[in-house]
């Protein structure tokens, strides 16, 4: 079988047509850079986020979870340096009044040969004014000066107008981890190193978003802390970039899609920091990061705060600042990264092309169809359909043919489709379609959900 090149067009069609993701605020004309999950894309997220949290929360020792508020006190964002210094280098196109991040059009003159990241905001221009770099939208070159672009949403707190605290839609959710670093511990008693983790809504005024879901202003993040003693840190960094790159991988990602970027700019505190990128249909993007941030964050809740975060040792005694290391990684940018792999158009033997989406089977939004062969053996297939509901999500579709039936569920990657025939009525069993191979085996109706259970176990 013969496969097609995958855009990121197709996969914006398929995801509206089928209902993982449709365009925010649709019928208002959109809102640029929003998307609404739809019924099989809020499956899909939902289970990777619980993939996710298995592996980092459950399966792993010392490791607990936290939801913390999306607004704090503003506090949080003076002592993490974001009310200072979140911003990103803007340029305006004088011509045709479009914004640009003035590094990521200097990644883009230089085919990634400059690394933009680690330039000023003075080299930045220099680059720009000697390549003669046009805009991207009119093709001038009219820019304004590079100005710095704040990317914290402000909301405002309080009823009497003029009276109105500002407070931030956080850009991340680490600080609600570390705010509650020794809360976590102490009602824990756990000891370092240990592992707090978070999911949850992050908000971000990005000047250049887009790409589907790759850069919008509000995404999830799927957060791990581990707090640990300077001397193991480097080892717990190293471990924790592998630990990343096997989840990836774990979630169906290939090996050869996936590489490690280690950054050349680090931030003051930081001993290092590196992305794991995907290569998606636009080229090679972060999908994760992975950052030792030292003891820098909590030192900094502590000044501002007043409040010790020293954890103490129970067996020394000893009492001091653990250092952190962070695995950050967006859910719907690894959504749209499964969506990615898992697309493919097969050409089959019979000269027709089939869309299908190989999802690992414990991601799928749908694990089993239930599909009567005609419409009048709709009520045993009813029956079936009501007692595998109690144990996975299924999709029961009586509609059409049955090969289109097939193709529809090929299309949102359910990987079984359970066919309820006139012999199921004789003996209670039925067949089982495997969408990746299209074989079809027969079961007895008992056996159904042992034998996907065990498929779909992670
Ligand atoms: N606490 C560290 C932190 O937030 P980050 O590298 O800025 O680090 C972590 O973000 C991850 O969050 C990224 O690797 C990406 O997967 C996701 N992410 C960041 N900004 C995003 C955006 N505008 N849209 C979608 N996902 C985003």
């Amino acid at each position: 079988m013969e496969k097609t090149k995958v855009t990121m067009d197709k996969i914006v069609n398929l995801c509206k047509s089928r209902g993982f993701v449709y365009p925010g605020s649709e019928i208002y004309n959109g809102f640029a850079n929003t998307w609404d999950f739809g019924p099989v894309g809020v499956e899909l997220k939902n289970n990777i986020k619980r993939a996710w949290w298995k592996r980092f929360v459950q399966e792993e020792p010392n490791s607990y979870g936290a939801d913390a508020d999306i607004l704090m006190n503003p506090n949080v964002w003076q002592a993490s340096g974001h009310i200072q210094a979140f911003s990103d280098p803007k340029m305006d196109c004088k011509s045709c009044k479009q914004r640009f991040r003035a590094d990521n059009l200097v990644e883009e003159h230089s085919k990634g040969s400059v690394k933009a990241e680690a330039m000023t905001n003075e080299e930045l221009e220099a680059y720009i004014n000697e390549h003669k770099v046009k805009c991207p939208h009119c093709g001038n070159f009219n820019w304004t000066q590079i100005r710095q672009f704040k990317l914290m949403f402000e909301t405002s707190r309080g009823t009497v107008d003029g009276e109105k605290d500002v407070v931030y839609l956080r850009p991340e959710t680490a600080q609600g981890v570390y705010v509650n670093f020794l809360n976590v511990q102490r009602t824990t008693r756990a000891r370092l190193p240990f592992s707090v983790s978070q999911v949850g809504k992050s908000f971000r005024n990005e000047i250049t978003p887009g790409n589907f879901l790759l850069r919008t202003i509000e995404f999830e993040q799927m957060e791990h802390q581990t707090f640990c003693r300077a001397e193991e840190s480097m080892e717990i960094y190293e471990k924790t970039k592998q630990k990343a790159l096997q989840f990836a991988e774990d979630l169906g990602l290939k090996a050869e899609n996936l590489r490690f970027h280690d950054h050349d700019k680090l931030a003051f505190y930081a001993k290092a920091a590196c992305d794991i990128q995907f290569k998606y249909p636009i080229g090679w993007e972060e999908l994760n990061g992975i950052h030792h941030r030292s003891t820098h964050d909590l030192t900094q809740h502590q000044n501002l705060s007043g409040k010790s975060l020293a954890y103490l040792d129970p067996v020394t005694n000893e009492k001091f600042i653990p250092t952190v290391v962070e695995y950050a990684i967006g859910a719907d940018r690894l959504t749209l990264a499964v969506l990615c792999e898992a697309y493919d158009e097969e050409v089959l033997a019979d000269g027709e092309t089939r869309v299908v989406l190989h999802f690992i089977p414990a991601i799928a939004p749908y694990k089993v169809a239930v599909l009567p062969l005609q419409k009048n053996l709709s009520e045993k297939a009813r029956e079936i359909n009501e007692m595998l509901s109690k144990h996975f999500m299924c999709d029961y579709d009586e509609a059409g043919s049955i090969g289109k039936r097939y193709r529809r569920q090929d299309e949102i990657g359910t990987p079984f489709c359970v066919t309820i025939d006139f012999q199921t009525l004789d003996d209670n069993t039925v067949t089982v379609r495997d969408r990746d191979t299209m074989q079809q085996i027969r079961l007895k109706v008992d056996e159904l959900v042992a034998y996907v259970n065990e498929k779909i176990f992670w």
